[in-house]
């Protein structure tokens, strides 16, 4: 996969050379190219921002720099199938493992990292006609610029390309992974040694047997869900719960629809 990112601070890309990422690019499955956006600006003081049409505070990026920058790393149309660009920003959709998925299965990914108040709407809609644009953010909360935000998009995509974990079954394992246990957070984990000042690990996990030890880690995983995540698990689909979670769910003072009880 090749990843294009385009940012007035190409330093804040220094973790992308360490740990699975960072492997990933030695091995050649990821190439990624980190850009300055100033290399496009022309006065001396390298612009790349201006004020805001109709007033308000903070500064806009200007459109012409973004253009240039874009282009020039996009190529000439027609030269190859154009890249996928995401612009972070905290009015985007919302990132999700279901987002990651898609975007890991994308030859190419242009990240247009903004900072101020944003990038001129414009360069969006120019790229629209052209490319898929997506405005996409991480959370409800204001960072102060994407490039915090690219480096947790790629980290979550570059780990679902082939190879990347050492382990493929980790990322099927995820919380928020297609499957099973689709729609609940992972429950705790423990390893050596058995007892710990005191704290045991559960004594079904050294049981050895593993119908138990998968009943007991979805008890887990619905009840971490339902004391972290209540509006996921308000939002479980029934159909995907059989009479022991449902039990379990009530024991929890968790309520379902009550039609959903009755199955
Ligand atoms: N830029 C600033 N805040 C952001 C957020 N929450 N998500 C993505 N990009 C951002």
């Amino acid at each position: 996969m090749r990843l294009d990112i385009i940012s007035i601070f190409p330093e804040y890309f220094a973790p992308l050379d360490v740990s699975l990422i960072g492997k990933a690019r030695e091995r050649g499955t990821l190439d990624v190219r980190v850009h300055q956006l100033r290399d496009w600006a022309h006065d001396v003081h390298k612009t790349v921002d201006d004020t805001p049409y109709g007033g308000g505070p903070g500064m806009v990026m200007k459109p012409e720099v973004w253009g240039e920058a874009i282009d020039t790393v996009i190529g000439a149309p027609g030269e190859a199938p154009p890249p996928r660009m995401i612009v972070p920003t905290p009015s985007g959709r919302p990132f999700t493992q279901e987002l990651a998925q898609e975007l890991a299965g994308e030859p190419w990914l242009l990240f247009a990292c903004g900072r101020y108040e944003g990038i001129d709407s414009r360069v969006m809609a120019e790229y629209s006609a052209r490319l898929r644009v997506d405005e996409v953010s991480i959370g409800d909360y204001v960072l102060a610029g994407g490039e915090v935000a690219v480096l947790v998009m790629v980290e979550a995509v570059g780990r679902l390309l082939p190879g990347v974990l050492g382990n493929a079954q980790s990322a099927v394992d995820d919380s928020f992974a297609p499957g099973s246990m689709r729609n609940l957070v992972e429950g705790p984990v423990y390893t050596k040694p058995p007892v710990w000042r005191g704290h045991e690990v559960p004594a079904v996990l050294l049981s050895g047997h593993h119908g138990n030890v998968a009943r007991w880690r979805r008890d887990e995983a619905i009840r971490r869900t339902v004391r972290n995540r209540p509006e996921l698990a308000a939002a479980l689909d029934p159909e995907t719960l059989d009479k022991h979670d449902r039990k379990l769910l009530e024991e929890l003072s968790f309520r379902l629809q009550p039609e959903d009880m009755a199955n």
